[in-house]
């Protein structure tokens, strides 16, 4: 009896820890929620775009399908991403959100 008692207190400062958990282990890791649109483009687009490196991208309503299909192929000198790398609701809402952007005032073209 004492034994069990000990056993059981044992499994529920480990649980406290967090080193059991209730949740079920699974294989694949579950992806990550998706990153807002402006800070997908800050990171990942904005570095080439608006810095002389790239042409101004926002404020000219470039068509979403455009922009996705450019991303995922590449174009001359901008490389392709991955869905690894962007994931394809972060492409969906960054390229609907590029179409509807404004031009900012402090991005210049090539
Ligand atoms: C390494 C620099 C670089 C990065 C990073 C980059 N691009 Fe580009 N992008 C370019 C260049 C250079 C061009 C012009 C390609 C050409 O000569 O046709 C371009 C072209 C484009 C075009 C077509 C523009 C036009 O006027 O026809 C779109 C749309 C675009 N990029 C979107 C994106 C998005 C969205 C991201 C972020 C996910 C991104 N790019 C990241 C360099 C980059």
């Amino acid at each position: 009896m004492h034994g069990r008692a000990g056993s059981v207190r044992l499994a529920g400062a480990l649980f406290a820890l967090g080193v059991v958990s209730g949740a079920p282990v699974s294989a694949e890791t579950p992806a990550p929620p998706p990153r807002p649109p402006e800070a997908v483009y800050a990171k990942t687009c904005g570095y080439c775009h608006g810095q002389h490196v790239a042409p101004v991208i926002r404020g000219r309503a470039i068509p979403a399908e455009m922009t996705q299909a450019i991303v995922r192929r590449g174009q001359r000198a901008m490389p392709a991403f991955r869905p690894t790398e962007i994931s394809n609701a972060e492409l969906k809402a960054l390229a609907l959100w590029l179409k509807a952007s404004k031009a900012d005032p402090k991005e210049h073209d090539q």
